[in-house]
């Protein structure tokens, strides 16, 4: 008999039904008249089920080794229940003890442990409620970036993971090589890359911009969705060396229309997310932050915000608000500054645009005003930026020009200005950091419980 998931039986299985389950024991109960209670959960949805195993069960002998943590299997009837809570619940027919866990060590007892020690057993946390609920919450919202670009003809570019161009212009790459470094060090004092597997200097991309824009330059509509690598050093509740990201790339599209493009797709993908994972939702909002569900629905009912950067600063300065670093017009804005936007000032979320160019990549169209480029940052309460994005330099000689300002060879990126060589078009796009946006839905605090293994300066365990 093949295992039926509980999330289907509790939905659907009516009392008389026979089905099997397997999963992991939450807990278990003993009566003294020689039954047992058993509480399962098999990934499947938040509740676990109740399983009563009388004493003359085959497989009752085992009981005593049902433990928290335990793997179990069970053919049995469904029964109208007489608990409160749940609508049926399973009476055993037959007992599989598939594997024990000795209760003197199993990590995970029925009790609250902290999300910084769950972290340290990362193998074991997919079995906790919450891990489960971030994990559905997680898939459910990557079926929904692609059932939203899907349904409007982007096609699903796979961009490279090993690149030799830095995109974002901020040298936070992380080097890929073949080269026996340890050798090297003993003997010469340089590194020659052309000895090395690529025959230049390699690197884990840190976006998949660029190769999404030449395909945007022949094939419309595009996005990518994969992982990208960021050596920032920086030990932040928002930050990961090893993130996703997904990023969309649109020819004769400009900035208002990049803008209303990143504000539809935060909608759809938070919609969905609350349409198919209820239970974990409601649980986020009862658990883990108590605002989650009106802060996704104010997103999902109010137009976000849109200011120039420049006003921007104008409000921050006049707020009369203490911050840590001060507010000064060519500065990037920090983290507690675009939460001061979003969450005080206008409780909603804030497309900052047209950002100081001495601040922003070489991509970036330049605006008449010689200060400032076509840039869109999308921030949101509790997380600040989830989008970067911008229109795309699509001038050759602006673009050589701006190129040589960031002291990038053009020469270099022949095939990116080939693009404005050869049919040069209008276009935009932008990228959302996929494990903000579940930072956002779920209401978790930390970046590092949002993805299935973290990657943060001194931690690349599992
Ligand atoms: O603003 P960023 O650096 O923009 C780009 O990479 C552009 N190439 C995107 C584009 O126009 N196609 O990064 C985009 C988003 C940020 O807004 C943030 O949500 C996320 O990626 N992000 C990170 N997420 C987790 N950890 C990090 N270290 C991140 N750095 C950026
Ligand atoms: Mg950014």
């Amino acid at each position: 008999m093949v295992r039926t998931h509980v999330a289907k039986i509790l939905k659907t299985a009516q009392p008389g039904d026979v089905v099997k389950v397997g999963g992991w024991v939450r807990t278990r109960r003993d009566s003294k008249q020689s039954f047992s209670f058993v509480e399962l959960n098999d990934g499947s949805c938040f509740s676990s089920i109740q399983i009563v195993v009388d004493g003359d069960t085959p497989g009752y002998d085992t009981i005593k080794d049902v433990t928290t943590g335990s793997c179990i299997s069970v053919v049995g009837e469904v029964k109208e229940s007489q608990g409160q809570g749940q609508r049926i619940e399973l009476h055993a027919q037959e007992l599989v003890l598939h594997g024990t866990a000795d209760g003197d060590s199993y990590p995970l007892q029925k009790k609250r442990h902290s999300f910084e020690f769950l972290r340290e057993i990362a193998h074991l946390r997919p079995r906790t409620n919450t891990f489960g609920a971030i994990t559905r919450v997680r898939n459910a919202a990557a079926a929904a970036v692609h059932n939203f670009f899907q349904d409007r003809g982007f096609h699903y570019i796979q961009t490279p993971i090993i690149t030799t161009s830095d995109c974002e212009g901020a040298g936070q790459m992380f080097s890929v090589t073949t080269l026996n470094l340890e050798r090297i060090a003993e003997v010469q004092t340089k590194l020659d890359y052309s000895q090395d597997f690529f025959g230049k200097r390699a690197a884990l991309t840190v976006s998949g911009q660029l190769e999404a824009e030449i395909f945007a330059c022949g094939l419309g509509e595009c996005y990518t969705f994969g992982p990208t690598f960021r050596a920032e050093n920086s030990n932040t509740t928002s930050h990961l060396a090893e993130f996703w990201m997904i990023e969309p790339e649109m020819p004769f599209y400009e900035l208002p229309d990049n803008m209303a493009l990143a504000e539809e797709f935060i909608r759809h993908v938070i919609s969905r997310v609350l349409d198919r994972c209820a239970e974990d939702m409601e649980f986020f909002n009862q658990r883990i932050d108590k605002t989650v569900l009106e802060t996704l629905r104010n997103i999902t009912d109010n137009e976000f915000i849109r200011l120039p950067y420049t006003e921007a600063v104008d409000i921050l300065q006049k707020s009369g608000q203490k911050f840590e670093y001060p507010v000064e017009w060519g500065h990037d804005l920090q983290s507690e500054h675009e939460r001061f936007l979003t969450e005080q000032h206008f409780k909603q979320p804030v497309i900052l645009f047209d950002y100081p160019r001495t601040i922003k990549p070489f991509y970036m169209r330049c605006n008449d005003d010689g200060k400032t480029v076509r840039a869109m940052d999308v921030l949101v309460p509790r997380v600040g930026e989830i989008i970067g994005g911008s229109q795309r330099e699509e001038r050759l000689d602006v673009l050589e020009a701006r190129m040589k300002e960031c002291d990038l060879d053009p020469a270099e990126y022949w095939w990116y200005t080939d693009l404005r060589r050869y049919g040069t078009v209008p276009h935009s796009g932008f990228g959302l950091g996929f494990e903000r946006l579940i930072q956002l839905v779920t209401g978790m605090q930390n970046i590092r419980d949002c993805i299935p293994f973290p990657r943060v300066p001194k931690s690349a365990d599992f």
